[in-house]
């Protein structure tokens, strides 16, 4: 079994470059998908969510060669339906279910297996379903074979009006959407840096998309998108990862290709806290001068605070001057991390959507999972200001989303690294975020 092993107690000095952004990466790449011509993407990130969709791609029949670190082209032009993603890559990960707009935006049909088995009742995607139907899809979901079909005589322009803001439905809607002759308005969208970063994508790839960054979307279909050159947006939640590394940890760093207005929530937050922030034009310098002060957190849809900044803050608040409160405002449990942080000896309540915590003056090393990605790399991060050595299992997850993290923590002064005892991983139901 993979693990992490961190002996503490090492300020972090340096500086680190953040890579492409993970959630904007699981959407271009199934988008690729609506593309009749080749695409090179930049700064793909090289986490194991983008190889499992990029071995999703090839069993359609897509090329994806890699040119050079970070640089793929990806070309589906000689895809034909009827394609069926039902591989158990596509149920190993959440951003799968983006081949349903993209499938159905090419083809007008789709047969996609529903993400992580048939977890319908913490992650519904009934606004995505909502949306496709709105279009004229007619949409069934098989809960014995576990997949969704989407399916259409010819989609039509519509008017989606969605019941909550959700990042996933935005995006699916908005792929199938380019395949629309005619114009679909996204109304009450989310508005996330990588739902711009990808309504980009498609419009350098020939499509006409407005309004991707405020709450309504208007995308004109039915253009044939031919192929180009895209650059993938930096990761907001990695580098805001890395700052709160650093408020940790103690010392100085950093953390370059950043754009400091997507930062904007997360660098409020760690100032309140009392940890220096310095913005350049791409890059942002984080110093920690004293113990964080306790400061309130609520996540909510951006440009608000981000759910997944949450456990890497609560790490940062078991060490703080007081008792801070975070309210969890989009999902209903996010905080299942809360009783390995308690190993450390962390004083952490929860109470549904709220946690409480009482500032320690010092974590001590233990042996702790990675519950998801966020919560994982979190531990990570706990280890770094424990005393003593912190063993974190179920690497897994973090590295579906951090490309590097050892070596860029090991250059920034961290003692990690990451080891195989040879014992097989105990088989972890959890699926990607
Ligand atoms: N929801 C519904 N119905 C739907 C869709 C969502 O009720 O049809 C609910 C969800 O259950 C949740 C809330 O709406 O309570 C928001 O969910 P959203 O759809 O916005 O989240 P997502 O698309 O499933 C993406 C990111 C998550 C991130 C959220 C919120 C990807 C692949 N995942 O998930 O990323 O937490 O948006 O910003 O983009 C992570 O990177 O660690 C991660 C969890």
């Amino acid at each position: 079994m993979e693990k992490f092993i961190i002996h503490g107690g090492h300020p972090l000095e340096g500086v680190v470059t953040v890579s492409g952004c993970k959630n904007s990466a699981v959407g271009i790449i199934p988008a690729t998908v609506l593309v009749n011509g080749p695409c090179i993407l930049d700064n793909v990130p090289e986490i194991s969510d983008v190889f499992l969709l990029f071995d999703i791609l090839r069993s359609f029949g897509a090329e994806v060669t890699r040119l050079e670190k970070s640089t793929y082209r990806i070309n589906c032009a000689s895809l034909k339906a009827p394609i069926v993603a039902d591989q158990p890559a596509v149920r190993k990960m959440r951003a799968s279910y983006y081949l349903i707009g993209a499938l159905l935006g090419r083809f007008g049909k789709a047969k996609v297996g529903l993400p992580g088995g048939c977890d319908f009742g913490s992650r519904p995607i009934d606004q995505h379903i909502k949306g496709f139907e709105s279009m004229g899809a007619k949409v069934t979901v098989d809960l014995d074979e576990c997949n969704v079909v989407a399916e259409s005589d010819g989609l039509k322009p519509a008017s989606v009006y969605f019941d909550i803001v959700s990042v996933g439905a935005t995006i699916n809607v908005m792929l199938a959407a380019v395949g629309v002759p005619g114009r679909v308005t996204i109304e009450n969208a989310a508005k996330e840096p990588h739902i711009v970063d990808i309504a980009n994508f498609l419009n350098a790839m020939g499509a006409d998309i407005k309004g991707a960054g405020t709450n309504v979307i208007r995308v004109n279909g039915g253009r044939e998108l031919r192929g180009g050159r895209y650059e993938v947006l930096p990761d907001q939640i990695e580098a805001g990862t890395y700052m709160v590394a650093a408020a940790v940890a103690g010392g100085r760093v950093e953390v370059r290709n950043v754009i400091p207005k997507h930062m904007e929530s997360i660098s409020a937050k760690l100032e309140e806290a009392g940890i220096g922030i310095e913005e350049l034009d791409d890059s942002i310098i984080v110093t920690r001068f004293d113990r964080p002060s306790r400061i309130n957190i609520k996540t909510q849809p951006y440009p608000g605070f981000p759910t997944d900044m949450q456990p890497q803050f609560a790490t940062m608040l078991t060490t703080s001057a007081g008792t801070s409160v975070i309210t969890e405002g989009i999902y209903n449990q996010r905080f299942r991390y809360a009783a390995e942080l308690r190993k450390m000896g962390a004083k952490i309540e929860v109470d549904g959507n709220v946690c409480v915590i009482d500032g320690v003056d010092q974590l001590k090393g233990a042996k702790v999972r990675a519950c998801d990605l966020r919560a994982g790399v979190s531990m990570v991060l706990a280890g770094l200001a424990a005393e003593g050595t912190t063993e974190v299992l179920d690497i897994h997850h973090i590295e579906r989303g951090y490309e590097g993290l050892v070596d860029k923590l090991r250059a920034l002064g961290a003692d990690i690294d990451k080891v195989d005892d040879g014992v097989p991983a105990s088989y972890s139901p959890e699926i990607s975020q």
